[in-house]
């Protein structure tokens, strides 16, 4: 997920064991030559009895000292759940956590979506911003909170983001992140500080800090009053659970914003963003909800979201929050639209 450092990892991993690099017109067709060879050198090595799988769980008996093996999952009907997305099988993706996967029928909900856009453009972008408040009528009870609390942002960078520059930093203000903090997040901090003459403080929390330490930690650092706090709700790179609720009551104690860095939270947490009184709350829907990339939310406590702005002002400028997010102009909104399977 790529947090914390200066370059961003390549996790593909190979399933055939084969050190080439993967091709970007190389499709889902598991009948390629690279496969075919992969699947005869596994054929050969279980004729040789030295099959990866000596090494592998006893399923049959269960006391055995190694880890189960997770199961596949399945879809509703029982079906397997990886014939719903279009991934390649010769890859295993495991970094869904950065770039997420879409399932093939919300793919075809786009594709449609695209074709209308594509069919009558001037039709498109006139009622596009009442689309996208119709989406967020109906992403509502998904998300936790009210159509009327969110707006829609490209990304959790871009929520972020919109929100440390709504904090409207001063010369000598101090914004305050914590050594869990995503990358691209804290950079966001500092280059807006650097603009104001402010500083960003990073605050260490340990890695296996308690709930209770951690709210010690985060709390001295509140009662300096600073502009604003940034937390995750679960990092990164170093995958740990904020305790937000019990932080954002913290914050609010001291009259300080809390801004939440929710990426991972859709599609893990049921209403994730349900009863928050952080000041700002992002999640991105590309990760874990399976939705296309270049789609998050900015959730936005009301007094808050007064000067809470879309990174591209356009013609909602001048509308209340979130009816200012929903207007981007000629920008592609499908994404945003609903993508539900049918
Ligand atoms: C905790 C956290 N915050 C923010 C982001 C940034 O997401 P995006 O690149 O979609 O803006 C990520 C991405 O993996 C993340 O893990």
């Amino acid at each position: 997920m790529g947090a914390m450092a200066t370059k961003k990892p390549d996790l593909s991993v190979d399933v055939n064991h084969d050190e080439q690099s993967p091709q970007p017109d190389e499709h889902n067709d598991s009948d390629t030559d690279a496969s075919n060879a992969g699947a005869e050198q596994r054929e050969a090595a279980e004729q040789h009895g030295d099959r990866e799988d000596s090494e592998q769980p006893d399923l049959e008996h269960p006391d055995s000292e190694q880890p189960a093996r997770p199961e596949p999952l399945e879809a509703r009907d029982g079906s397997p759940a990886a014939a719903l997305w279009s991934l390649n099988s010769r890859w295993r993706h495991i970094n869904h956590g950065s770039y997420g996967a879409v399932p093939v029928f919300a793919q075809l909900r786009r594709m449609a979506y695209l074709q209308e856009a594509e069919g009558a453009p001037q039709r498109w972008f006139m009622a596009a911003p009442a689309r996208v408040a119709q989406a967020r009528t109906e992403l509502a009870e998904f998300i936790g909170v009210d159509a009327d609390s969110f707006g829609f942002v490209p990304n959790a960078s871009a929520g972020m983001t919109a929100s440390i520059r709504a904090l409207g930093l001063g010369a000598g203000d101090e914004i305050i992140v914590t050594d869990h903090a995503y990358g691209a997040v804290s950079f966001s901090a500092k280059r807006e500080a650097r603009q104001h003459g402010a500083k960003v403080r990073t605050v260490p929390v340990e890695l296996d800090a308690t709930s209770d330490e951690v709210l010690a930690v985060l709390g001295k650092a509140l009662a300096k009053k600073p502009a604003g706090l940034v937390i995750d709700s679960t990092s990164s790179v170093t995958a740990r659970n904020f305790p937000v609720a019990a932080l954002a009551e913290l914050a609010q104690k001291h009259g300080v914003p809390l801004l939440v860095d929710a990426a991972h939270a859709p599609g893990v947490q049921a209403r994730p963003a349900e009863g928050g009184a952080a000041s700002a709350w992002v999640g991105n829907l590309h990760k874990w909800a399976c939705g296309f990339r270049g789609t998050a939310v900015l959730v936005a406590e009301k007094k808050f979201a007064k000067n809470l702005y879309p990174l591209i002002d356009s013609w909602g400028m001048d509308e209340p929050f979130p009816g200012r997010f929903d207007d981007q102009g000629t920008m592609d909104y499908t994404p945003y639209l609903p993508l539900w399977m049918p």
